[in-house]
């Protein structure tokens, strides 16, 4: 078996040698493809969806078989040693259908460069809504023109069906790394003599893991494939959740994954939640219930959040009990909301209270689904909504689709408190699970707006603060899991101070760079120094002053062209690149009196792009001793459904919910 797979690895290294930066399709460097690929792993009971290949392409290197593909292929399945079923019989299913389509591809830059795409006819076939339930290794083998074949070993993990944890509150700060908690420790937090006064709420979990966030063809992730990985212990492609990736056109008839909210309302039926200040639609949130290869199906992945899958037949997570967030874009009857749908009336048929501002949501009570919708797009963050509130006036962002703008916004601590007390109450004995996600973390730090993006990961620690201060007081504190981890992180670090006054006063880009104190000039934070006249409010364990002459000296591995006078910026959120022609250019109004720093990436990108770097998982409750070391991010899922106890070791009676009030 360990020979047989070394020999596969082997193939497959030199198969893909020519496609790096595009493949013909992730996961199958072979002209036949098996998805869930070769290494996936299940946990016992989970439904999956099998998609098969046959590649026949009509030019390019690979060109092959006259372009057609095999259609009389075979598919089998076997359990260990056992030896191979066909797979319908294996599953009692009948065989399905015959699908055929053509998809084109470019090999590499040059072919691109010339636009030359190559073809690829395919025949395919589709098993759906299966489950593996006993645990142990399978083999499942697609055989193609007469003797060539593609194996996948599949695992299925151990049984765990004891609960541990009665309830689960994963946050998730987008973007976030290690590098960027140090930096808003020395923002929000003031050191004496090297000696922190007091600390970030994630300082005092017990625990702390590492975990990879690469995809499964690619090593730097997207929030969608990443978040569909920690939530469905399945890697798969950037901008795809719930699925694997195949090569038809469809973007909702690729092979699905069960999700961990998907399986906790089949197995455990507790109540469930999202939480997000982005729009719900965003990858984060939409992953824990949506089933697509892209990400940007937003108004379809808001209708599979409230209905389900409704093309084919799924498990039903009946809708979240609590739904929180920005993104009135889909909401509101448009082009944007799916089939021009009222969303907020669609949610409203199914007994939903609405709400659309802080005051409202701060009043609603504990028994009633809830949905909140608090502005379009994503939220505006925690220092235009707390330090330099009047530029929420320049938003056009107000929940009901129109261009005034949205004032009456709650945090992320507002929203996670009132989810966890609605989510308690309608769980109960069944529990409940709630994510909850500091999305522009990620999204500043895309725009080089360090300032806003450690302002939320501040706005995060407040969050975990409360919620734990809320679960101990709602005496469940030991019986709940909280995780906090992230999807991926930024190359960003912090590597002294910059005197912003002397900076900006120089003349020349070299000059200015003068400005930067590294090692024992970099000195103390200012930002946590009381300053006369200068109080925002925001109460402890923020900065005291925003505004300091000699600020953090910070930046990326990843950027486009822009200019750096590390300044807060105080009258709206960073636009550090634009675009002339097809270009990127540093932005012309953006740190006007900084020193120019050339960009390191393609000059079509605006923004900063995510980074290779593990990033930290902190955890507290049943379990805890589980999440320490270094491991993938789908060992996430499998660590919170074994805390959970959410293997089944065969179908039961009904596997799918009654709908609920
Ligand atoms: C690809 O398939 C489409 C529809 O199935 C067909 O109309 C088209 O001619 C095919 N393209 C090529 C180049 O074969
Ligand atoms: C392959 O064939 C298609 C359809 O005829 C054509 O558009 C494309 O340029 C061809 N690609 C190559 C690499 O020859
Ligand atoms: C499948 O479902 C999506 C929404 O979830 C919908 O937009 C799409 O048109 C459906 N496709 C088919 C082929 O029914
Ligand atoms: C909404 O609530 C009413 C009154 O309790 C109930 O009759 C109805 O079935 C509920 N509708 C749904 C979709 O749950
Ligand atoms: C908040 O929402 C409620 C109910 O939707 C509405 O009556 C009220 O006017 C809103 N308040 C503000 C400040 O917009
Ligand atoms: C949306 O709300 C704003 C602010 O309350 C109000 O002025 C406007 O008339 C509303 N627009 C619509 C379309 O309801
Ligand atoms: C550096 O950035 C500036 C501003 O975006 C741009 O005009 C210039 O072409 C860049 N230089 C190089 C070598 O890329």
């Amino acid at each position: 078996m360990v020979k047989f797979n070394n020999i596969a690895a082997l193939t497959a290294l030199v198969a893909s040698a020519s496609a790096q930066t595009y493949q013909r399709l992730g996961g199958c460097p072979k002209l036949g493809c098996v998805l869930p690929p070769d290494q996936s792993e299940f946990l016992p009971g989970q439904l999956f969806d099998l998609r098969v290949e046959v590649h026949a392409p009509v030019n390019g290197s690979e060109a092959a078989h006259d372009g057609k593909p095999d259609e009389q292929f075979k598919v089998t399945i076997a359990k260990g040693s056992d030896a191979p079923r066909d797979f319908s019989t294996a599953f009692g299913i009948k065989d399905p259908e015959l699908e055929k389509w053509n998809f084109t591809w470019y090999e590499d830059l040059y072919a691109e460069d010339a636009k030359k795409p190559s073809l690829v006819n395919v025949a395919s076939k589709a098993y759906r809504k299966l489950a593996l339930y006993e645990p142990g290794t399978y083999t499942v083998t697609l055989e193609y023109y007469s003797g060539e074949k593609t194996t996948a070993t599949w695992t299925v993990r151990e049984l765990v069906q004891d609960k541990k944890a009665k309830n689960v509150v994963l946050f998730i700060g987008d973007g976030m790394t290690t590098n960027m908690i140090t930096a808003a420790r020395l923002l929000g937090h003031q050191a004496i003599n090297g000696k922190y006064q007091t600390k970030l709420k994630l300082d005092e979990f017990p625990i702390i893991g590492h975990q990879m966030t690469h995809s499964l063809d690619s090593y730097i992730t997207d929030s969608a494939n990443s978040a569909s990985a920690l939530y469905t212990g399945h890697k798969s492609t950037v901008n795809a959740m719930g699925v694997y990736v195949d090569s038809s056109k469809s973007p909702f008839d690729d092979p699905k994954v069960e999700t961990i909210v998907e399986i906790f309302r089949r197995v455990r039926r507790g109540a469930w939640g999202a939480v997000s200040t982005a729009m719900m639609s965003d990858a984060t949130p939409a992953a824990l219930t949506g089933h697509s290869r892209d990400r940007y199906q937003y108004g379809a992945l808001i209708d599979q959040a409230l209905n389900g899958m409704t093309n084919y037949s799924w498990t039903s997570q009946n809708g979240p009990d609590v739904f929180f967030g920005g993104g009135a874009d889909q909401f509101v009857p448009n082009s944007a909301s799916y089939q021009g749908k009222d969303y907020y009336a669609e949610f409203a048929k199914k007994n939903y209270s609405i709400s659309t501002n802080k005051t409202s949501l701060l009043a609603l009570g504990n028994k009633e689904k809830a949905l909140g919708i608090f502005c379009q797009s994503h939220m505006p963050v925690w220092l235009d909504r707390n330090v330099y509130k009047d530029n929420l006036k320049a938003f056009k962002n107000h929940p009901n689709g129109s261009k005034d703008p949205a004032l009456d916004l709650p945090g992320l601590t507002d929203m996670t408190v009132k989810a966890v007390e609605i989510l308690a109450n309608r769980g109960g004995d069944k529990g409940f699970f709630l994510m909850s996600e500091a999305a522009s973390i990620d999204k500043q730090m895309h725009t080089l707006d360090y300032d806003r993006a450690l302002g939320d990961l501040l706005e995060l620690d407040q969050a975990v603060r409360a919620t734990t201060d809320k679960l101990k007081e709602l005496g469940i504190l030991e019986d709940t899991l909280v995780l906090i981890t992230a999807d991926h992180g930024h190359g960003f670090d912090v590597w002294g101070s910059a005197d912003t006054k002397y900076l900006s006063e120089q003349q020349d880009n070299r000059g200015k760079r003068r400005a930067v104190g590294v090692y024992h000039e970099s000195g103390q934070s200012q930002y946590t120094k009381p300053v006369d006249g200068v109080n925002y409010g925001t109460g402890a364990s923020f900065p005291v002053n925003w505004e300091p002459r000699y600020a953090i000296a910070a930046g990326f591995g990843a950027m486009p062209d822009h200019r750096e006078d590390y300044k807060v910026h105080k009258s709206a959120p960073r636009t550090p690149a634009s675009k002339i022609g097809s270009e990127y250019y540093a932005e012309s109004k953006d740190s006007v009196n900084g020193f120019l720093v050339n960009g390191t990436l393609p000059t079509s990108e605006g923004q900063g792009v995510h980074s290779l770097t593990d990033v930290a998982v902190y955890a507290r409750g049943p379990c805890q001793d589980t999440f320490s070391g270094t491991y993938n991010n789908i060992d996430i899922f499998y660590k919170i459904a074994n805390c959970l106890g959410l293997g089944k070791s065969d179908a039961g009676n009904g596997e799918d919910c009654p709908a609920k009030n």
